[in-house]
């Protein structure tokens, strides 16, 4: 028997960034958005827990325990006081450490998905919980749809969004990795005075109402001076796509995909079109949201 869910890639609308605090970690206001971007997590019994991908960028994902999936299932056994003999296969089509969440939701497919296979009914509280444990971006990747998260951007408050949002998304050679991004920020911050972080009512507003260009007037991600610091090349990406007609471009929470919101889908064509010529980025994908968060499929 096995059982797969499809869970979606994010891009954060807008993601305040506070001081360091004690524990290493940045207070958030992080303002999800799921698009319809997706890995499918596949689970079905095994002799021991093992863990195989397939994909565009399968040969950067780690097989090992250290993958969220395989943990997602070690913390679900655990507390249920089974065995997490599954084969976790991840079929990959969210860039690989790119800032689009990818290895969270497939941390948040593979709970889902051996909640589903063996039968655990865990409830939604003590799902979310196990994501929260598993990482700050975790939890969304389970809900989708579009979330404000505080604390370190695990603790959700669903917000209401009244229309379709259509994005391209470039994305870079390697990926860049989140820790090292938030590092860069303290750095590039350091002797400065920085506030704690809210969010922005122009921005929830553009969201509920599903005015497109209101929130390309709002979108703000405090860690891309970082992303730019570390890639200096994602300065081009943006120039081409902003050229190009996007309303507005972005990099993806820690990067280094940078995202385009676009008036609609056919505007998404060219600004894709565009980025593709412009030899700024390795590949371009179109993709609008929200989109639902791991659904079985
Ligand atoms: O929670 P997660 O494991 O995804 O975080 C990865 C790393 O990103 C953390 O170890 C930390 O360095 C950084 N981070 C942070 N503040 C957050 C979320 C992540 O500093 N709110």
């Amino acid at each position: 028997m096995s059982v797969t869910v499809r869970v979606p890639a994010k891009v954060n609308v807008q993601l305040a960034v506070g001081a360091v605090r004690s524990d290493g970690f940045h207070d958030l206001a992080n303002v999800f958005l799921a698009v319809g971007l997706y890995d499918e997590v596949t689970v079905t019994e095994a002799d021991e827990l093992r863990v195989t991908c397939a994909g565009h960028d399968a040969g950067q994902v780690p097989l090992d325990r250290t993958n969220l999936a395989a943990r997602a299932a070690l913390v679900l056994a655990e507390r249920h006081g089974r065995r997490p003999d599954v084969h976790i296969h991840i079929a990959k089509d969210i860039p690989v450490a790119g800032g689009m969440a990818g290895g969270s939701a497939d941390g948040a497919g593979a709970l889902a998905a051996c909640d589903a296979l063996w039968g655990t009914n865990a409830s939604s509280d003590e799902l979310l919980d196990i994501c929260a444990e598993l990482g700050s971006d975790v939890p969304f990747s389970l809900v989708g749809g579009a979330a404000l998260g505080t604390g370190r951007g695990e603790k959700l408050r669903p917000l209401e969004v009244g229309g379709t949002f259509h994005w391209v998304f470039a994305m870079a050679d390697g990926g860049l990795s989140t820790p090292a991004v938030f590092r860069e920020f303290d750095r590039l911050g350091e002797g400065t005075d920085i506030p704690e972080p809210v969010a922005s009512e122009d921005l929830l507003a553009a969201l509920e109402k599903g005015d497109t260009a209101a929130l390309a007037a709002a979108l703000t991600n405090d860690l891309q001076p970082a992303a730019l610091s570390l890639r200096p090349s994602l300065a081009d990406t943006l120039a081409a796509g902003r050229a190009a007609g996007a309303l507005a471009g972005l990099v993806s929470g820690s990067g280094p995909t940078t995202a385009f919101l676009v008036a609609d889908a056919e505007s998404a064509g060219t600004v894709a079109r565009a980025l593709r010529e412009s030899g700024t980025c390795r590949a371009v994908r179109v993709a609008a949201g929200p989109a639902p968060g791991a659904t079985v499929l």
